[in-house]
């Protein structure tokens, strides 16, 4: 054979992976190849695969007789809406995609290349973990990844996809990434499986409602998205590219858009209900301002008394906190700090302007949330907001109670510009709550306690229930109407676009962790 004959053999035995029956059992699952997944992934024709001749180096157990080119992962570069990203697939139907020394070592390379080309790093994981014929070597193969994920964090955008098994220590290269996106069904993760559990603690317990995609959206936060196939997953993580920057030193992409800047929305002046303690929906709220109304919620399913996610305003990308009425009262507990702590941070990392909207009757109170914890973790949601020098912008639509008026990106902790709607409520707590303390006493010994706490109630109301006091004082910059509030936030934004800010030099800040 000549050399371009034997170069074309080795191609192809790569291009098979495990073979055709391997390849079907992988379309039976529903789940396409590592392969399809890059094709797909990538814009049409763009994909360049690298190590594509790499092969394992391990001899033991018969591992010499069974070498595939590629080494059961597929990686490289390409681009996505026309900017460069680089990705690995791990490839299922080659030793159950496997981590091996060499297919480690694959990965560690375009992760490298990535970083010195500011370029994100998108991974497809689908493996059956560690190379069990390696031991060690393979270990040390994820501690090499785990390492470069850390170093990109907040340089690098990462992404990770469970497009299949991802189980014991591979969890935590995901883990370290910016965001997880699971696919319902065919995906897994956790630190260890159903029948470890069941040995060590008795519990029964299937791998889906384990480890499952929407375990890991709804109750543990570890997956930011939930979606029902391969397709939608790859569709997603390019949706999600389209609103970061390359890397933390370039700007996110701004796009032209037809929905005009000073767009006034009447429906928003009749969002806020007649009752103080009456939810309303802030995803409508969302909506109204956003271009084109349209919303990537991260973390949808995950302590939904907050929402986080992307949107434009006027072309450029923001972050969007905002507490949500309609769950919890829109209380703060640890999950809802701790997911707007992580989303602000994100921001901030990427030169993604933050847009906060306000309705927060203060932090969930009682043992459960005590003891778990809130302290340390409402302080997270405080420190990300103080710390991010990125743009900011708050808009008080209703409630600002209590030390969650301190805490969601309020002027004191240097947020540029701060509106409220004329519904806004800036106080220390509600009136009721207020007026049960300051007149206990009173109320106790009166004739007509009801009557008492009417006036005292609506005493309180008139003098607080408003942001009038906060505007006074120059807490809000300005109290503008519902409807203006796109074209407020587009102003603010523009005006803020070359803002510079920053924090004291230091190592590392210590955030309660
Ligand atoms: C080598 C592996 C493998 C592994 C699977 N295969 N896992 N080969 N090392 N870790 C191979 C199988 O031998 C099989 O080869 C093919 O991949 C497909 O596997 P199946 O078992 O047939 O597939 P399925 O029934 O879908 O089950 C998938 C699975 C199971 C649940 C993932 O394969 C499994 O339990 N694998 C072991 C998982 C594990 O314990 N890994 C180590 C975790 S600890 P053939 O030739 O038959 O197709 C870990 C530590 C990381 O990863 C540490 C980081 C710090």
């Amino acid at each position: 054979m000549s050399q371009q004959e034997i170069l074309a053999a080795l191609e192809r035995r790569a291009e098979e992976g495990g073979g055709e029956e391997r390849r079907r059992r992988q379309h039976a699952a529903g789940k396409l190849t590592a392969r399809e997944r890059m094709e797909l992934f990538f814009d049409a024709g763009t994909f360049e695969e690298t190590d594509k001749l790499v092969t394992h180096r391990c001899r033991d157990f018969g591992m010499d007789e069974q070498l595939i080119p590629g080494d059961g992962v597929v990686c490289g570069h390409g681009q996505v809406d026309g900017r460069p990203v680089y990705a690995f697939a791990q490839d299922f139907t080659v030793f159950g995609g496997s981590l091996s020394e060499t297919n480690a070592a694959k990965i560690v390379k375009i992760m490298d290349l990535a970083m010195k080309m500011g370029a994100p790093v998108v991974g497809l994981n689908d493996s059956g973990g560690a190379r069990i014929q390696e031991g060690v070597v393979s270990l040390g193969g994820y501690a090499d990844i785990f390492l470069r994920n850390v170093l990109s964090s907040g340089v690098i955008p990462q992404i990770s996809a469970i497009m299949g098994p991802c189980a014991g220590g591979a969890v935590y290269s995901p883990a370290i990434t910016d965001f997880i996106i699971m696919v319902q069904k065919t995906s897994y993760m956790f630190v260890t499986g159903p029948d470890v559990v069941k040995t060590v603690t008795h519990e029964q317990v299937t791998m889906e409602e384990l480890g499952g995609a929407m375990t890991h959206n709804v109750k543990s936060g570890v997956a930011h998205f939930a979606v029902a196939d391969d397709r939608e997953c790859l569709a997603l993580i390019r949706e999600l590219l389209g609103y970061l920057p390359s890397n933390n030193l370039d700007e996110p992409p701004r796009r032209p858009t037809a929905d005009p800047r000073d767009r006034h929305d009447e429906a928003l002046d009749r969002v806020i209900p007649a009752q103080a303690n009456q939810p309303y929906d802030m995803l409508d709220v969302i909506h109204m301002v956003v271009d084109g109304h349209e919303f990537l919620e991260v973390h949808q399913h995950y302590a939904r008394n907050i929402i986080v996610g992307f949107a434009r305003l006027d072309g450029r990308p923001v972050g969007i906190v905002a507490n949500q009425p309609a769950h919890l009262a829109g209380t703060l507990d640890i999950d809802a700090s701790v997911k707007g702590a992580r989303f602000v941070r994100f921001c901030d990392a990427f030169n993604i302007p933050l847009v906060t909207f306000e309705d927060v009757p203060g932090f969930l109170p009682g043992t459960q949330q005590e003891y778990g914890g809130i302290i340390r973790h409402g302080a997270k949601l405080l420190f990300a907001f103080a710390e991010a020098t990125v743009p900011k912008v708050t808009v008080i639509t209703r409630k600002a109670y209590g030390g969650a008026y301190c805490v969601m990106s309020s002027k004191h902790i240097r947020t540029d510009l701060n509106f409220a709607w004329p519904t806004a409520e800036i106080a220390v707590m509600g009136p009721e709550g207020a007026v049960n303390i300051l007149y206990k006493r009173e109320l106790d010994g009166a004739k007509d306690p009801a009557a008492l706490r009417a006036s005292k109630v609506a005493e309180f109301r008139e003098k607080f229930a408003n942001p009038l006091v906060a505007a006074g004082r120059g807490y809000v910059d300005e109290v503008i109407q519902p409807r203006e509030t796109r074209a407020k936030l587009i102003t603010a934004l523009e005006s803020l676009s070359i803002k510079r800010d920053k924090n004291p030099p230091k190592k590392h800040g210590n955030i309660p962790l």
